[in-house]
Formats: structure tokens, sequence, C-alpha cells
């Protein structure tokens, strides 16, 4: 089934929506790998930093990404409108305008959900962004502000009527933040009050969740976020559930310690050892979530400082939970994956994948030793 955003036909209805921190060109590419058409979203992108930074790499889209958006916050609408210039030339297929990130940071400036309070600036940053590009533009926003002002329908409309071509809906309020429950029955007010297609996002955390809330909302797509988080692999089964109704085995554990030894590698290939270690510790302990006796090697993941940390401790889970079979088979792939890469680079040609692949840093951690 199809969903058309303005000029754009996605041929998904699930949607990996904005995560500062997570959806990067890395992430990103891990996603794609599972799931060939879903729609895709950068990380928010502060307008304003793009005045003074207009190179930033939160804007990199890789060849094989699309169909992607890019996501600006902010709330100087010429300064949006040429942030989204930025994101057209970038080559993005959509812009996402974000109107609901409940982080004070961003609220007290204005940005994200605090538009929610401020319909009429938020009415002009759509319709001046509108007419600065020609790709779709969508808007990300919540319920409302608080439980007394659950704007969410008359805020839709008027983003629709301002120009927007479709929305995403997070159903929680900004006080909410994340507690209590994704109200799916309100998203799904916003959804028949609008012509435009509308996402429904919140809670799915299990591939028969996005069913149940497409059914409660009859939102057009939906949108996954935290349930990504060391499990990529949901967004591939739950399009494979929308689309025929059966669900895919889950990955086995050593596939799951494998593609989390890829995801620490891709991540300071791109970013360098000290931020790439940093930020992999993180997604690390996701991906051994679920896997019983990980506890203490989750510790130990969290303190890594090199992808050779990451492989030592995950060929120990792989050999917990596969036996010298599963240590084999995960020191294999580590050590297939090394070769490909130093291949790649002894070839001249850094981007020979794409560019999540350009070796920055490439020195500390080829080869990685293996355990
Ligand atoms: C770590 C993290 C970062 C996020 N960053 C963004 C962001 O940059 N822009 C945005 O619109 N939403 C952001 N969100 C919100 C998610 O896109 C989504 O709306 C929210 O997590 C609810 O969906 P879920 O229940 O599927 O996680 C972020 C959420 C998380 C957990």
């Amino acid at each position: 089934m199809t969903v058309r955003i303005g000029s754009l036909t996605v041929k998904s209805r699930v949607y990996v929506p904005p995560m500062a921190g997570v959806t990067d060109i890395v992430f990103r590419e891990i996603v794609r790998s599972v799931d060939s058409e879903c729609m895709l979203a950068t990380e928010m992108v502060s307008s304003r930093a793009l005045l003074n930074r207009p190179e930033t790499r939160l804007m990199d889209i890789a060849a094989d990404e699309h169909p992607i958006g890019i996501q600006i916050f902010g709330h100087e609408p010429d300064i949006m409108a040429s942030a989204a210039q930025m994101a057209q030339a970038k080559g993005a297929d959509f812009v996402d305008i974000n109107m609901g990130c409940p982080v004070p940071k961003i609220t007290k400036g204005k940005d994200g959900c605090a538009l929610m309070r401020e319909p009429e600036l938020a009415r002009e940053i759509v319709r001046t962004v509108r007419s600065a590009i020609d790709i779709p533009l969508t808007v990300k926003f919540r319920l409302g502000w608080d439980d007394q002002t659950r704007t969410a329908v008359a805020f839709g409309e008027m983003i629709e009527e301002a120009g927007a071509d479709a929305v995403t809906v997070h159903g929680r309020t900004r006080q909410q933040l994340y507690s209590g429950k994704a109200d799916w029955e309100f998203i799904g007010k916003v959804k028949r009050a609008l012509s435009i297609p509308v996402f429904g996002n919140g809670d799915v955390f299990e591939t028969q969740d996005a069913a149940r809330l497409l059914e409660v909302t009859g939102c057009d797509g939906v949108a996954v976020a935290r349930g990504t988080l060391g499990n990529p692999w949901l967004i591939g089964r739950i399009t494979k559930l929308l689309e025929t109704g059966k669900l895919d085995d889950l990955p086995d554990d050593v596939e799951r310690l494998i593609t989390a030894y890829m995801h620490c590698l891709g991540l300071i290939r791109y970013k360098g050892v000290r931020i790439g270690t940093n930020e992999s510790r993180r997604h690390l302990t996701h991906y051994t979530k679920g896997i019983v006796g990980a506890a203490p090697y989750r510790a130990r993941l969290t303190q890594i400082e090199s992808a050779a940390d990451g492989a030592q401790i995950l060929a120990e889970l792989a050999e917990l939970v596969g036996g010298a079979e599963g240590r084999r088979r995960f020191l294999l792939a580590v050590e297939q994956n090394n070769f490909e890469n130093c291949e790649e680079i002894s070839k001249g040609d850094s981007h020979a994948k794409n560019s999540v692949q350009a070796p920055v840093d490439f020195d500390p951690v080829a080869p990685v030793a293996i355990p």
C-alpha cells in the first residue's frame, strides 16, 4: 500500500521518525538493510545553527537511503525557510518541521512543542517554508501542551490549511514527556479531521502494536521510534506483517550481536573513536536487552573505549548464547567486515559503499583485534 505525501509517493506505511542521537546515517543504513521501503528521517537540525555551520553532517544523506526527510527545528520563519532550502539541496525527499520536541532547552526558545502554544507563528512558519521549497513538507507534533490544552485537532487543521503535505502525531502532550500511555484514540480524532496523510506515533514496541495503532487511529501510516533501539528488525517485520499478514522470524541472538558490532564499528568509522565509542555504548546495551544473563556484559559494554573492546565483550556474549559455534559465527562476521573494509580502503575508495563507510579515524580501529 502506498502513501501519497504531496508529490512523493512512498511504498510503505512505516516511518522511522527523527530521534536526536539515534537516527544518524549509520543507524539509518542498518534500518534500510532490513526494510528497503520505509520512510526515514535525520536527527533534528537547528535552523539557526545552520546559518553558522551549513556544512553540518547531520544533513548527510546516502544514495540508497530514500525516501528520507530532513527534520529542522526553530521558530524564525525566514531562517527556517533557508534551512528547508538547504535540506532540499541536500537531496531530502521531504522536509519535516519539529513542533513536538518537549525538551525544555528547546521549548524555552519557542522551538519544538512550544509552537503548539503559538499557533499563529506555527502557521506563518509552515506557510513561509512551504513557499520556499518544492519538495513535500511535513510537520511533527504532539496532542498539545498539557492535558488542559489538547489542541492537536485544531492545530492539525491549521497546519494542513497552511500547506503541509502530511503530519506525524505523537499521542502524548508536552507535559507528559514520555510518561503514561500514548493516546491512540486521540490521534484518531486528528486523523479524521485532516485530509492529508497522518502518521500515528507512540508506544509501538512490538510488531502487532503497529497493526493495532493503525486499526485504532485509522492513520495512513505508523511512526516507530524507541521500538527500533537495538531492534531495527522491528521495522522490516512490521512492513511484512502489514503487507502479507505474516510474521517474520526474529533474528537469533548471535545475529543481533553481529549487528550490534556493525553498528558500533559504523559509528566509530563515521564519527571517530571518541564520539563513536561513546555513542555506541548506549546502542550496544539496547541490542543486548532481552538476552538472558547479559546484565554483567551490558555493564562492561557501557565502558568500551574502542571497537576491539566491543568485539571482545560481544564475542563472549555470543559464546554465552550460542556456545563455541556462536562465538565462531560472531568472529567470522567481524573478520569478514574488517576484510571488506580494508579492501575498500586499500583501493582508495573511501566511499565504496556509501558515506557511512568513510574511514574517519580508520587506523585506530582496523584491524580490530579479534579476541
Ligand atoms: C532519543 C530520542 C530522540 C528523539 N529526537 C527527536 C527529534 O529529534 N525530533 C522529533 O521530532 N522527535 C524526536 N523524538 C521523538 C520520537 O520521534 C517519537 O515521537 C517518540 O519517541 C514517540 O514515539 P515512540 O513511542 O515510537 O518512541 C525523540 C525520541 C527519542 C527517544
